[in-house]
């Protein structure tokens, strides 16, 4: 593991971890998932290998030490040696054939050790899916509000990180810490068995005081990192503003102020670089000590118990080798500890958004939404984003069966908030929203958001083809209704354009089409939804008057019959609407019929008036213009 990729990058923010052993809990049903025998069977048998291993990582050294006492039996007494090798006894051949065993005992350690870590691997990447699936259908569920105030990078980037911290902390556990912690415990029976407890208390101290130390140092070294780390972005973000900054340098000759204030970051990052490598050389030079000094003591006495006849030469090596590979997995300890520490943070972060309660939920026993006519009435309804500051005070108005309803009133009045609400992105404080009689907050919100048709104030398609976003308001249409639905939503000519025809691809967000294009796929796949209410919210705004007018008729084409609810900013698009409600500040403050409400003189009489008149300067400006070109027109 290199230094630098195992950085805690949430470490100053992130909430304490949890335990490893609540963490693991949390996760142990999935990496033993009931109804999948089969991961269960390749759990139990990575375990069954694992043991078989490290018997026979146990089985080396003592292969090695039979070796070299048969080595010591044939060549110890020269005399006997020469007697042997000319008897061509049994005991001249078991050096070669001990030896050969240790061989294939070493051999037989890797592949079992790989063969597990095979076995184990589908279970934690099942184990993986099955969470990251599960926190993905979370984020969906959850409300519009927890979105707004994420950031949908953050997001992702939580699902990311938890994945990968699965994936390591399974892995750590199950290949590394607990196989670590069998053989730590089998190298201190064995000991005690072979020789005495004597052995077996000087080991265990060893180990105690190098995990104490490993412990220790790794704290330390993760603080030095974090440091480094800050002063890394620091100079980054001083280079990049920097260079942003270009002309301004040039405009104040500031390059070598400049270069001196790059250079002060950059002494931080050298001083703090400079300590994460002598702080690793400590660790490390620590650590060695305290192993070295273990090992020299066990082998002290194992010199002492051979001098004194008390065990064969064989226990010399025998001792070197059992220690000199428990130093391997010991070495990764401090790797262990920081690697498992910041899996469980990463894990807790997706956790934690698994056990968050979507602040919208279905009441128990709601039932699906009947809509048999689809009137739509607000009563009373109030309704603040945040407390502090209310956004409708009070908003009663009803959308008869089949009728169309527009709301006008300036920016911020609350008029998408209306259709929010009528889709339960959000409750309201008070007051009730009734479709055809049914609280909409009783009903379970997947019928009702069926019965809905939306189309947005700002339009975000999906990063795919034109005819997917289309097709995506109606998953099982046919090519010729989707087709249908582009031309009442008059894209089709602008499609039949395209070399790709519904093949195009629309970019991130949909954009490489225009305002207008966009709002028109959504049109279409609206009308491709079919649904019997209908939300337009500013549905023609990003469109010039001559393309408005073509989709106004086919909107009014598509509302008719269905209840439809129009949002507007311009007023010549709503002329037609049965009922006109001016929305200010929050409540409704005229309404009735274009006719009625320009007699009655008031708000909306006066917005009719300044838009005619902004429409009128318009088009005087532009006839000018067009005035003014045609002279040179005609001469030429
Ligand atoms: N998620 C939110 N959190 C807090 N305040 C919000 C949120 N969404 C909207 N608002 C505020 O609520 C008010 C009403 O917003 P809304 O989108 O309903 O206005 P609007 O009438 O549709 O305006 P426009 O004509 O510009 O689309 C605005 O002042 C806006 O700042
Ligand atoms: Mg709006």
């Amino acid at each position: 593991m290199p230094p630098s990729t195992a950085v805690p990058s949430t470490s100053a923010a992130a909430p304490r971890p949890n335990g490893l052993a609540a963490t693991w809990t949390k996760l142990w049903p999935y990496l033993w998932p009931h109804g999948r025998p089969d991961l269960q069977r390749r759990v139990f048998l990575a375990f069954g290998l694992l043991l078989v291993a490290k018997g026979v990582t146990m089985v080396t050294p003592f292969a090695f030490k039979w070796a070299t006492d048969a080595l010591v039996a044939v060549t110890g007494g020269n005399q006997g040696a020469e007697a042997a090798a000319t008897a061509g006894s049994w005991l001249w051949k078991a050096p070669i054939l001990l030896t050969v065993i240790y061989g294939i005992t070493r051999i037989l350690m890797a592949v079992l050790t790989q063969l597990r870590d095979g076995l184990f691997a589908k279970v934690a990447m099942h184990a993986v899916r099955n969470l990251a699936l599960q926190t993905f259908e979370h984020m969906h569920r959850l409300s519009l509000r927890f979105h707004l105030e994420r950031k949908t990078g953050g997001l992702t980037r939580v699902l990311e990180r938890g994945r990968e911290g699965i994936e390591e902390l399974s892995r750590l556990v199950v290949l590394t810490l607990l196989p670590t912690i069998l053989e730590f415990l089998l190298v201190l029976g064995l000991l005690a068995w072979e020789f005495n407890w004597l052995y077996s208390a000087v080991v265990f101290v060893m180990v105690v005081v190098y995990l104490a130390y490993t412990y220790k140092a790794t704290q330390w070294r993760i603080s030095i990192r974090k440091q480094m780390n800050d002063s890394d972005t620091d100079a980054n973000t001083k280079a990049v503003d920097s260079l942003l900054n270009y002309e301004t340098v040039k405009y104040f000759g500031a390059e070598q102020r400049e270069t001196a204030r790059y250079d002060r970051s950059m002494e931080k990052f050298e001083k703090a670089s400079t300590q994460t490598y002598t702080s690793l050389a400590v660790l490390n030079a620590g650590q060695a000590v305290i192993f070295s000094i273990g090992m020299a003591i066990v082998m002290v006495l194992a010199a002492r118990d051979i001098m004194a006849g008390r065990a064969s030469i064989g226990s010399f090596v025998l001792v070197n080798a059992m220690l000199v590979q428990l130093y391997i997995p010991l070495n990764f300890m401090g790797m262990l500890y920081r690697e498992i520490k910041q899996a469980l943070i990463d894990i807790d972060d997706m956790f934690a958004i698994i056990e968050r309660n979507p602040e919208i939920q279905d009441r128990p026993g709601a039932e699906p939404l009947q809509v048999a006519e689809g009137v739509v009435r607000f009563e009373d309804v109030h309704f603040a984003y945040i407390p502090e500051r209310p956004i409708l005070k009070g908003v009663s108005f009803e959308v008869p069966a089949g009728h169309t309803v527009a709301i006008v009133g300036p920016s911020g009045a609350g008029k998408s908030t209306i259709s929010r609400l009528l889709f339960r992105f959000y409750e309201p404080t008070s007051g009730r929203i009734l479709i055809d009689g049914q609280d909409i907050a009783e009903v379970q919100q997947a019928s009702l958001r069926k019965v809905i048709g939306m189309v947005p104030q700002d339009t975000v398609l999906f990063n795919d083809t034109i005819g997917y976003n289309i097709q995506y308001g109606r998953w099982d249409a046919s090519p010729e209704e989707v087709r249908g639905a582009a031309r009442l939503a008059q894209i089709d000519r602008f499609i039949s354009l395209l070399p790709e025809g519904y093949d195009t691809p629309v970019g991130e967000r949909g954009l490489k089409l225009s305002g207008g294009e966009k709002q028109r796929v959504a049109i279409a796949r609206t009308i491709l939804k079919s649904p019997p209410i209908l939300v337009l919210d500013e549905a023609t705004s990003a469109l010039d008057t001559f393309t408005e007018k073509e989709i106004q008729d086919a909107l009014d084409r598509v509302s008719r019959g269905r209840t439809t609810l129009v949002i507007a900013h311009r007023l010549s698009t709503v002329i037609g609407a049965d009922e006109i409600i001016v929305l200010d500040q929050g409540r409704v403050v005229e309404r009735g019929n274009h006719a009625s409400l320009l007699a009655h003189g008031g708000v909306y009489a006066a917005m009719w008036n300044r838009q005619r008149e902004a429409d009128q300067a318009r088009e005087t400006l532009k006839r000018a213009e067009e005035e003014e070109r045609s002279p040179e027109s005609v001469a030429g």
